[in-house]
């Protein structure tokens, strides 16, 4: 299970919210200027107020904390079939820049063109990718990860081609590719 919100998205509602508390304020101090009855709308604020505290809470406590889901145990056994050569690194890199880099960025660094508008957002893959065993990599993506727009690659491109982009993407991250 992944937490279906991220912190951006819990950011992004609290920034809405946040509008609500500003008008009601307003219209309770209009309202107290005029003598009329203002508790209401600063209760209204108030209430929308608690609301903001709590999406900043969970978007800084819970939200950041949920792991890229896990894998099934076999799919992390997986070992690359693809020798990795500089023949392979090249495929990787090339399929790479031509389906992926458009949200992970040309480095992997999570600064794709796209990327800006993705919730949540691409992590640093040149971080990540080395945090976790190849067969894991390989199966986010060829399943894609739900409830991100990361897509599952495994009908689009070739087996040869998923495993490649591994071995690209760890070249990469040790600075032997670019
Ligand atoms: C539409 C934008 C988009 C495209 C295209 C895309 N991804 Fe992703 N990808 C994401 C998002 C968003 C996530 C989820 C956040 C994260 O974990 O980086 C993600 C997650 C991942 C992860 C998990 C990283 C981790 O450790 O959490 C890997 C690996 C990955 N993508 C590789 C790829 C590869 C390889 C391709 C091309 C075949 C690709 N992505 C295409 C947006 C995209």
């Amino acid at each position: 299970m992944r937490f279906p919100i991220s912190r951006q998205g819990l950011e992004q509602i609290a920034l809405v919210v946040i509008v609500g508390v500003l008008v009601f304020a307003v219209l309770a101090f209009l309202a107290h200027r005029r003598g009329a009855p203002w508790r209401r709308y600063a209760i209204s604020s108030g209430v929308l107020g608690a609301l903001v505290l709590l999406c900043f809470g969970l978007a800084y406590t819970i939200a950041p904390n949920i792991p890229t889901p896990p894998v099934p145990f076999t799919a992390r056994l997986a070992q690359n079939p693809t020798p990795d050569t500089p023949a392979t690194i090249a495929l990787g890199r090339e399929t790479f820049q031509r389906t992926c880099s458009v949200c992970h960025g040309a480095r992997a660094l999570g600064d794709g063109p796209a990327a800006f508008t993705l919730v949540p957002r691409p992590v640093n893959l040149q971080l990540h990718v080395p945090q976790h065993a190849a067969g894991e990599v390989f199966y986010w993506i060829s399943e894609g990860i739900a409830g991100t727009p990361m897509a599952a690659w495994k009908d689009t491109l070739s087996e040869n081609e998923r495993w490649s982009i591994v071995r690209y993407l760890q070249a990469l991250a040790a600075r032997r590719a670019n």
